[in-house]
């Protein structure tokens, strides 16, 4: 079977960090005869061009694709009327008419990186961040109102059915892996405000109920703010955490930079049918085309592409080949030869792909 992945390369280091996990995938053996990539226009550059962000050509095919590989979109400036950025409206609208609603987001901290937690080295922090993503403040994206230049308005949008599929994904994850580091419990972490917003009690309380049907795996609940710092203070805690859209947002910002940034960032945004991959972090255009840029995260998100794949087609040549990938860039990562800048090391984009490549190849 040939699996076609639909490719938008988007703004500025979009493009090389996403070449760059092409480059690799193709250069696992036996698998470039198995992804016919195809390259698509949208994004802020797009935009800028043709007053479109995301082209109906676009969607449909990112529709019809088996996967979608994303660089990264948006350009500083490049905004729509009201002040938001053009450029995320394609990411966005994937989501949202896509019904991506589970972003996973593995933080983990590599063999070579050194984190800016000093308690924790290589092997001591793994665990997943999943965002909900396609409801909480997020819905509000363009229906917001603006009212006589005087008045703001979002409104935050949480569904009974919203809640029970991302917090039954979250369980059955939870069920995958092997519990907290630090004790070996199977655990979900809720992460919220409860105590303050009615839509996050009433998170909490659909969690609860579907959280009745898996007895093997503790409950547990962080409000956000108390979550930032217990993210810094004992992360080897964590498991699995769930988490509405903007905290989501946010908190797995502030994870990927207990294990090296954004460059070290995956993501895996699937619903039921279809799935988009990038890495979290922005398209940086200050250090576009330099070739600096930290291609890891994007390489570790298209091995996550593989393994959705593989799980959804059955096909364990690709699961094989997200093992493959995964353990290269590790190995990279410690062996210090595939360290970029912004990780202490001096391995350019290129040396960093050239290496992984070796390794998968080896
Ligand atoms: C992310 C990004 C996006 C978000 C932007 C690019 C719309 O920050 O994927 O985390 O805010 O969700
Ligand atoms: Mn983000």
């Amino acid at each position: 079977m040939k699996y076609t992945i639909a490719v938008i390369k988007g703004d500025g280091i979009g493009p090389e960090v996403c070449t760059a996990a092409i480059t690799v995938l193709q250069a696992v053996p036996g698998l470039a005869s198995k992804l016919d990539f195809c390259e698509y226009p949208a994004g802020a550059e797009h935009y800028r061009l043709t007053g479109d962000a995301c082209p109906k050509a676009t969607f449909d095919a990112c529709k019809a694709a088996h996967a979608i590989l994303h660089g990264a979109a948006g350009l500083p400036g490049v905004t729509y009327p009201d002040g938001t950025e053009a450029g995320l409206d394609f990411g966005l609208k994937l989501r949202f008419e896509l019904d991506l609603y589970a972003n996973l987001r593995p933080i983990k901290l590599h063999p070579g990186i050194v984190s800016p937690l000093r308690h924790f080295s290589p092997g001591q922090i793994d665990y997943l961040v999943l965002r909900e993503n396609t409801e909480g403040m997020y819905a509000s994206r363009s229906g917001g109102t603006i009212l006589r230049d005087e008045i703001a308005t979002d409104t935050m949008l949480i569904t009974r059915k919203g809640i029970e599929r991302i917090t039954r994904r979250a369980f059955e994850l939870a069920r995958m892996r092997n519990g907290a580091l630090r004790d070996g419990k199977r655990r979900v972490t809720l992460c919220d405000k409860a105590n303050v917003l009615r839509s996050y009690a009433f998170f909490r309380k659909v969690f609860n109920e579907v959280a009745a049907s898996y007895p093997d795996i503790e409950t547990d609940y962080a409000y956000v703010d108390a979550m930032t710092v217990y993210l810094v203070e004992r992360p080897d805690f964590y498991d699995v955490i769930v988490a509405e859209n903007l905290f989501g947002d946010i908190i797995s910002d502030l994870a990927a930079g207990t294990v090296g940034g954004m460059g070290m960032s995956p993501s895996g945004e699937t619903g039921d049918d279809h799935g988009f991959f990038q890495a979290s972090h922005g398209s940086a255009p200050t250090i576009a085309g330099k070739n600096i840029a930290n291609p890891h995260g994007t390489i570790l998100s298209a091995a996550m592409m593989l393994r959705w794949i593989g799980e959804r087609h059955v096909d364990q040549s690709l699961t094989d080949a997200a093992q493959i990938v995964e353990a290269a860039v590790s190995q990279a990562l410690g062996s210090g030869t595939g360290l970029t800048q912004d990780l202490g090391g001096s391995a350019s984009t290129s040396d960093a792909v050239r290496l992984v490549c070796q390794l998968v190849k080896s």
